[in-house]
């Protein structure tokens, strides 16, 4: 690790100071047998409290189906936990002191009586704190998130604002509804409850520390903030790519597809915070109305639009890792004749004044080659004089890279001479890498995100408007694919870039993408396996 220099020391500038204030809590986790509590949820809470960051004192309590004591629940976390990934940081006698806080209470989410029982469970607690500061992550299937909030509510453990300077909080996972139309149903019912200051929205992007720097990138750097606007930049590519297929998710897949399970939520919100205009202040809400407010001036495609404009495509079976892996189709729980995407390339416009007329293309995909998000800021081409009319289009323009993962960092693409005699230009780079400058910590989005839950900070969370914005971005294009059969040459095979329509989409406009070496399907026998 690079030793910053002392000045660099001297003008850290702090805006938090010290750790967030958190109220005693308790946190119930309704769908506790699920694997995002036993993969990310508790290994977040642990984190947290080996750091001292959760309250004193803490409950967590799990909410589910079958009935266990509180002793197996708390092996079976912790064998989830190891199972899925080495344990890092882990050491028995905390994890024995942090485990005395877990319990379990079993119970249907529609049985008004298993809510007494998790009453009873709460107020066995002792401390007023633990029974009325309360947060209800809700990691069950979104269909159910109004029945356990009418529960909640009628047996009085939910209620609406602050009483007493108690506070009842609701985390909804996504997807939050499947439409537009279904957003607002499920935003109206849970308002009925709750204000919408009580709500937390997760899209765990907002708590990935690359992608909470975006803000600060932008908004603490006079240099860069000048080249953000259409006459300087060409156009951006947010590129989330990942390697594995849909493993056990099948069923929870074919209902979603990539456009729902990536582009309405993570791609969108990194788009926001790159294309946004400044906030008036840091708070949530200054943050949220701008976001909100670039959202809504993504060009929403009518259905004519959608085939010039965004590319769906599917894996068939291919080569990940040297390992062949099967198809989409071929998966557990999808459908042998599946229409599902797992690769969606979209060209956004936004029409505002800064943005008029710059291309942002979002690619995402699963059985893709490698694991690598970013988001790269394509700037115009020298004039066609000097340099760019001796090298054509060997003179790479200049970008900005930021990796959100892996190999966090930023980089600023440039030309520079080659050393020599000859005359012999090349693209360099300048790069900010996280592991170098600050060590290997990465807190996970999950450890972030839960502690701003707790301290009551909404800011990293999507707000009601934001998510009924992004769906309208995106409904169109889903009710345009459900009129159309996948097509041959909408599959790839699994460890490629996605279908040849990905690359046609920014070549129509004379752009490419970065990292994308090709391999074609073409028109195969109707019985062949794909
Ligand atoms: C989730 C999606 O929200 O994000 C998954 O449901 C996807 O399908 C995951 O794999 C990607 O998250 P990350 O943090 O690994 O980029």
């Amino acid at each position: 690790m690079e030793i910053p220099d002392q000045l660099d020391q001297l003008l850290s500038c702090r805006l938090d100071v010290g750790p967030k204030v958190v109220k005693p809590s308790t946190i119930v986790i309704f769908g506790a047998s699920g694997d995002l509590t036993s993969r990310k949820l508790i290994p977040a809470l642990y984190h947290l409290y080996q750091e001292k960051q959760l309250p004193d004192p803490f409950r967590i309590v799990g909410f589910a189906r079958r009935p266990k004591t509180d002793a197996v629940w708390r092996g079976e976390l912790l064998e989830d936990w190891q199972k899925n990934s080495p344990a890092k940081g882990w050491d028995a006698g905390t994890w024995a002191a942090f485990a005395q806080n877990i319990s379990y209470c079993e119970g249907e989410f529609g049985d008004p009586a298993a809510y007494q029982k998790l009453e009873k469970q709460l107020s066995g607690f002792g401390q007023e704190a633990l029974r009325r500061n309360l947060v209800f992550y809700l990691a069950t299937s979104p269909s159910q998130f109004a029945l356990v909030a009418t529960r909640l509510q009628s047996s009085g453990l939910l209620n609406n604002g602050e009483t007493a300077g108690f506070k009842q909080k609701l985390v909804v996972e996504k997807p939050f509804g499947r439409d537009l139309a279904s957003a607002r149903q499920l935003n109206n019912e849970l308002t009925r409850f709750v204000s919408e200051k009580q709500i937390y929205r997760i899209d765990h992007y907002l708590g990935k520390e690359t992608v909470q720097n975006i803000l600060m990138f932008r908004f603490s750097n006079s240099i860069f903030e000048q080249l953000w606007t259409r006459q300087s930049v060409d156009h951006v590519q947010i590129t989330v790519c990942e390697t594995l297929g849909v493993g056990g998710r099948g069923g929870y897949y074919e209902e979603t597809g990539a456009l729902r399970d990536m582009v309405q939520n993570h791609l969108l919100q990194v788009l926001a915070l790159i294309a946004m205009e400044p906030p008036v202040s840091l708070e949530a809400e200054s943050i949220r109305d701008e976001k909100v407010k670039l959202l809504k001036s993504i060009r929403i495609y009518d259905t004519g639009a959608v085939s010039d404009a965004v590319v769906r495509g599917q894996y068939a079976q291919g080569t990940i890792d040297g390992k062949s892996v099967p198809g989409y189709r071929h998966e557990e729980k999808v459908a042998a004749g599946s229409n599902t995407e797992t690769f969606v390339a979209a060209r956004f416009l936004v029409d505002n004044w800064r943005w008029a007329g710059v291309p942002f293309y979002v690619r995402t995909g699963k059985r893709l080659p490698v694991n690598s998000s970013e988001v790269r800021i394509q700037f115009r081409p020298t004039p066609n004089v000097l340099f760019a009319a001796q090298c054509g289009p060997r003179l790479d323009a200049n970008s900005i890279t930021l990796r959100l993962q892996p190999n966090e960092g930023i980089s600023l693409h440039f030309n520079g001479k080659a050393p020599g005699i000859s005359m012999e230009i090349r693209p360099v780079r300048m790069q900010f890498d996280y592991e170098t400058e600050f060590g290997a910590y990465t807190p996970e989005a999950y450890q972030r995100l839960l502690l701003e839950v707790m301290a009551g900070d909404s800011t990293l969370f999507i707000r009601r408007d934001e998510v009924e914005a992004a769906w309208s971005i995106v409904d169109p294009i889903r009710q345009f694919w459900s009129t159309q059969p996948l097509k041959t040459q909408e599959l790839y095979f699994a460890g490629t870039w996605g279908p040849s329509g990905s690359d046609d989409l920014l070549a129509r406009l004379g752009h490419k993408w970065r990292m994308t070496p090709r391999v074609e399907i073409v028109a195969r026998p109707a019985n062949e396996k794909l």
